[in-house]
C-alpha cells in the first residue's frame, strides 16, 4: 500500500509516520509538506531512509495531483492549526484549509483514491461547563474561530464530494493532542518549555476552559482504524475521556517539573474562547473496536514533559520568536 501523508512534517502527522513506518513495514509512506513554521524535517529525523519526502503545497493543484496519482491512499493531516493565529490572520487558513482540501478531493475524485480528512472537535463549537452533554457524531456544527470555521468547511466539502461524486472518504474529528513534536505556541508544549527555559508558564484568563486530552498516539491508532475498517461516508469521533480544565493542566505541569503549582501568570484571555469541549467516542469503540492506550493523563503528561527535556534542540531555536510574538498580543 501507498500511502500520501499531507502535513507529515507538523506533530499529529509526524508521528503517525514514525508510528507507521516503525508497525507497519508493507507501507511506502510519502510525506508532502510545505514546511511552515509549523513543519520540521527534523520530527522525521528517524524515518529519513524508509519515507519519501516532498516539499510542496496541498494547493499546488499539478503536484497533488502527480502525487495522489501514485497513492492508494491519502491521510490529510496538513493544515494551519493555531486559534491563535487565525484571529491575527485569517488568509492562511482559508487557504489552506479550505482551498487545499479542495484541491486534494479534486484529485482523489480524478484517481479514485482512498481518502480519510482529519478534522476536529472545534467544528461543534463548546459546551457548557455545567453541562453533561459531550459531543457526538449527530452535533450540529457550530465553530467559533476562523480556524475552525475553515476545518467545519473542509468537513464539508468531503462530505460533498462524497455524496456527489461517490468519493471514498473517510472523517475523523479528534479532541486536543499531546505528546511529543508539538509546536511550542501550543499550550502544553508552551508552558513546559516555558519552566524548561526559566520562565513562569501563562494561564488565558481564569483557566476554567476545558479541553479533552488524547495522546497523540491514541489518536493516530484511531486513525488507522478508521482508514482500514471505517465505512466511506461516515465520520468517526476520537477522544480518550481526558477532560480538564486549564488551571488543572498548568499546576500539574508546574508540579510534574518540581515547581510550586502556583508559579505562573495570568494573561489576557483568547478573544471567543470556547469554554467546553468534550467528545462522546462510543461510535468508533463499539462499531470499530479502538481503545486508547494513554489512559492515564498524568503519566503521558509526564513522559512529555521528559520529551521536551531531552531534546531541546528540537525547540530552543525558535522559542524567543514565539514568546516575543505572544507578548505582542498580551498573552
Ligand atoms: P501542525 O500545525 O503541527 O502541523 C501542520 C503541518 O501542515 C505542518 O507540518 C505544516 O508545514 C503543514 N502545512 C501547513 N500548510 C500546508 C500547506 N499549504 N501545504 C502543505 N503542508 C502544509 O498541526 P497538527 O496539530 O499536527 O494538526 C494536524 C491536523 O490535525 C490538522 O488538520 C488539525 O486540524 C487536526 N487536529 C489537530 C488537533 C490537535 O490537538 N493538534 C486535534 C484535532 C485535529
Ligand atoms: O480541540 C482540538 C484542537 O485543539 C485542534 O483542532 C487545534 O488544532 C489545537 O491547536 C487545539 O486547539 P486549542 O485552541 O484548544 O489548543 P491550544 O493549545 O491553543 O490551547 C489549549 C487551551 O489552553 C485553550 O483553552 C487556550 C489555553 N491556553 C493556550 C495557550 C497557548 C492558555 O491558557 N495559555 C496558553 O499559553
Amino acid at each position: 500500500m501507498r500511502i500520501l501523508v499531507t502535513g507529515g512534517a507538523g506533530f499529529i502527522g509526524s508521528n503517525f509516520v514514525n508510528d507507521t513506518v516503525r508497525d507497519r513495514p508493507g507501507i511506502e509512506v510519502t510525506v508532502l509538506d510545505a514546511l511552515t513554521y509549523a513543519g520540521s524535517q527534523t520530527s522525521l529525523s528517524s524515518v529519513r531512509d524508509s519515507a519519501n519526502f516532498v516539499e510542496g503545497d496541498i494547493t499546488d493543484a499539478d503536484l497533488v495531483n502527480t502525487l495522489i496519482s501514485e497513492s492508494d491512499a491519502v491521510v490529510h493531516f496538513a493544515a494551519e492549526s493555531h486559534n491563535d493565529n487565525s484571529l491575527a490572520d485569517p488568509g492562511p487558513f482559508v487557504q489552506t484549509n479550505v482551498i487545499g482540501t479542495y484541491t486534494l478531493l479534486q484529485a482523489v475524485r480524478e484517481h479514485g483514491v482512498r481518502y480519510h480528512h482529519v478534522s476536529t472537535d472545534e467544528v461543534y463549537g463548546d459546551l457548557e461547563l455545567d453541562d453533561p452533554a459531550k459531543f457526538t457524531e449527530h452535533t450540529p456544527y457550530n465553530p467559533s474561530s476562523p480556524y475552525s470555521s475553515t476545518k467545519a468547511a473542509s468537513d464539508m466539502l468531503v462530505r460533498a464530494w462524497v455524496r456527489s461524486f461517490g468519493v471514498q472518504a473517510t472523517l475523523s474529528n479528534c479532541s486536543n493532542n499531546y505528546g511529543p513534536y508539538q509546536h511550542i505556541e501550543k499550550f502544553i508544549p508552551r508552558q513546559i518549555t516555558n519552566i524548561l527555559a526559566g520562565a513562569r508558564p501563562k494561564l488565558y484568563g481564569a483557566g476554567k476552559n476545558v479541553r479533552d486530552w488524547i495522546h497523540v498516539e491514541d489518536h493516530n491508532s484511531a486513525v488507522w482504524r478508521i482508514l482500514e475498517s471505517g465505512e466511506i461516508g461516515r465520520t468517526y469521533l476520537i477522544g480518550a475521556d481526558g477532560e480538564l480544565d486549564n488551571l488543572s493542566v498548568v499546576r500539574m505541569i508546574l508540579e510534574l517539573m518540581g515547581k510550586d503549582p502556583d508559579d505562573f501568570d495570568h494573561v489576557t484571555d483568547r478573544a471567543g474562547h470556547d469554554l467546553r469541549y468534550a467528545i462522546d467516542s462510543s461510535t468508533l469503540r463499539n462499531e470499530l473496536g479502538w481503545r486508547p492506550r494513554y489512559t492515564n493523563f498524568r503519566e503521558g503528561l509526564q513522559a512529555t514533559i521528559d520529551w521536551y527535556r531531552d531534546n531541546c534542540s528540537w525547540w530552543e531555536d525558535g522559542k524567543v520568536a514565539v514568546e516575543a510574538r505572544y507578548q505582542s498580543q498580551g498573552a
